[in-house]
Parts: structure tokens; C-alpha cells; sequence
């Protein structure tokens, strides 16, 4: 497995990445999975180098899947929450990250305001990788494509409709990813739910050259009609808590169920970032079924992290 031309870089939105780039790293992610059953998971092809995890918000797949993926390449991994850093007491990004750059390889951060990111990107000389912003989740998007690619068989022309808030960064994340592959995202929930204009018109090259489409709807049985996928995310993303009451009231009618799943048709399979909150966007029954490939996914964002950071830093 060449790990060579991949120029080394960061990973905030996957919107500046060519859609080869994007494939070479699914690509290299279903080796890295090949690899892992065939006993081979420890790698060693980064032995020495640092990776720093900087989460403002909790996570169990982001931060565990990044640490063992950079143990088993042969990293160090350090991992800090903001207040046991200087950040914490006022320090500024760009002097911590000046700071870092001169101690570790690559940062991975999870933060509020993904111009957080930008700032580290614009200050620090080491990649900085996007754990998840408040914008875009793009580890969760990689994960999420190669599952389909998996269990769909392909990477081009697939269906997804994406249930309830079409702005979260889960679903936002979908859509650069989709528009670089040429699938036909379809963005089900209440029109106040829709992406933003600035990132509709950001992809629109992508879709013009990969043949994608990006369709919005509020109407929930035209919306899931003959898809590949059936997806959704928590009607409170982490962040917007105090918008709990208003989300659940606008975005009740949009939960996955066993009706939808109906609607969906007999091939839909059900996909979940998670974590999931049962009962509000989505049925423990549509959960647990056996059309639901959330542990997939879950497993698929170990193999893909660890084919961001062979890239990104070999
Ligand atoms: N899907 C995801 O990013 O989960 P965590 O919040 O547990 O990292
Ligand atoms: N949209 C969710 C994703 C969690 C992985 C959130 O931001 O809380």
C-alpha cells in the first residue's frame, strides 16, 4: 500500500479536496480494514510522531477511533480538554497553536465554532484535523461513504435522504461529500431545517462536474422514496441545547420509523451517526432492525481515521 502522494494538508471541510482525493481515502481505509481482519493492525508507518486531540465537546467514536488509529500507526496521542490548557484562561488560539505546532505532528480538535479551526489552520504549520464543528463533521462523512460503498456496492449515483436538521453538521458533511461523489442528496425536514445558501452555492461545482444533486423537501414520503439510505442525526446537535423545546416541536414529524422505513422501500438501509436519541428522531425498533448499519458505521470511523492520518502525514 503506497502511502506517498498525498500532500500533506488539513481536514476542516473536505470541500477543498478532489473527488480522487476523496476516494483514495476510502480506498486506503478499506485496505487499512483488510488489514485490521487479517490480523495486521498495528501499522507502525508514523512510529514517533505526535498526534493532540483538543475537544471542547464530549465524543466516544471521534476521540476513541482517532487514538487507537494513531496508536496503531505507532503514535503518541495526547488528549486535552481546552480548560486544562492555557486556552482555557484566555490564551489565544492562534498562540496556542503556533505553540503545539512546535511539539506535536497534527492536531485534532472538536470544537463550538468551526472558526476555531480556521484560526489553527491559519496560524499552526502541522495539519489540523476537524473532530467536528459546529459546520461540518467530515470523519463522520468519510465513515458514512465507505459503509455505503460497502454495503451498497457502489460509491456513485447513491439515493440519501437525510431526515430532520438538514443545517447539522452530520447532514452538511453528507451533502460536500455527496456533491464531490455524484449522489443525490435529498434534505427532508422543515424548510427552516434547510441548509444555508453559502454552502449550496459552495458545491455547486462539485455538482455540476459529478453529475450530484442536493434536493430539499418538507414532504416526508416524497423525500424517502426509493433511497439507498435513510439517515439522521439528533434534533439537538451539542451546542443548541437551549433550542430543545422549539427543535423537538418543529421536528417531531419527521422521526424515523418503521413507516418510514416502509416508505423507503425494501433496499433503504438505516444510517445513524450516533449517538441516537430513541424515540425522538429515531424507533429503537428502526434502531436495532436488521436494516439498520449503524455499527458499521460506528467500526467504519476507526479504519477511515486511520487512513486520514497515514495520509495526511506520511
Ligand atoms: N458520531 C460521532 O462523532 O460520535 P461522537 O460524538 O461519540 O464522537
Ligand atoms: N449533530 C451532532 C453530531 C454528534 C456526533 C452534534 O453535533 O451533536
Amino acid at each position: 500500500m503506497s502511502l506517498r502522494s498525498f500532500k500533506r494538508r488539513h481536514l476542516l471541510t473536505l470541500l477543498d479536496y478532489a473527488p480522487s482525493e476523496i476516494v483514495r481515502i476510502l480506498e486506503v481505509s478499506r485496505e487499512m480494514k483488510r488489514l485490521y481482519y487479517a490480523g495486521m493492525r498495528s501499522l507502525d508507518v508514523l512510529r514517533g510522531r505526535t498526534l493532540m486531540l483538543i475537544f471542547e465537546k464530549p465524543s466516544t467514536r471521534t476521540r476513541v477511533s482517532l487514538e487507537v488509529a494513531a496508536l496503531e500507526l505507532g503514535m503518541n496521542v495526547i488528549y486535552s480538554n481546552p480548560s486544562e490548557l492555557q486556552l482555557g484562561r484566555g490564551e489565544p488560539i492562534k498562540d496556542t497553536i503556533r505553540v503545539l505546532s512546535r511539539y506535536v505532528d497534527a492536531v485534532a480538535a472538536r470544537v463550538f465554532r468551526h472558526e476555531s479551526l480556521e484560526e489553527m489552520a491559519r496560524y499552526g504549520t502541522i495539519p489540523i484535523i476537524n473532530a467536528l464543528s459546529d459546520k461540518y463533521h467530515p470523519l463522520q462523512a468519510l465513515a458514512d461513504a465507505l459503509t455505503i460503498w460497502e454495503i451498497k456496492g457502489k460509491l456513485k449515483d447513491v439515493k440519501l435522504a437525510f431526515i430532520g436538521d438538514g443545517n447539522c453538521n452530520v447532514a452538511r458533511s453528507l451533502i460536500v461529500i455527496g456533491a464531490k461523489l455524484g449522489w443525490e442528496v435529498r434534505i427532508v425536514g422543515p424548510r427552516r431545517y434547510w441548509p444555508d445558501e453559502k454552502l449550496l452555492k459552495e458545491v455547486q461545482e462539485d455538482l455540476k462536474r459529478s453529475g450530484g444533486n442536493i434536493v430539499m423537501t418538507e414532504d416526508l414520503e416524497h423525500g424517502v422514496k426509493n433511497v439507498d439510505v435513510v439517515y439522521t442525526d439528533v434534533w439537538v446537535s451539542m451546542g443548541f441545547e437551549s433550542e430543545t423545546e422549539q427543535r423537538i416541536r418543529e421536528l417531531g414529524k419527521y422521526q424515523v420509523n418503521m413507516n418510514v422505513m416502509k416508505i423507503a422501500g425494501d433496499d433503504a438501509v438505516f444510517m445513524h451517526c450516533l449517538p441516537a436519541k430513541r424515540g425522538q428522531e429515531v424507533t429503537d425498533d428502526v434502531l436495532e432492525s436488521s436494516r439498520s448499519v449503524v455499527w458499521d458505521q460506528a467500526e467504519n470511523r476507526l479504519h477511515t481515521a486511520k487512513a486520514v492520518l497515514a495520509l495526511l502525514l506520511s
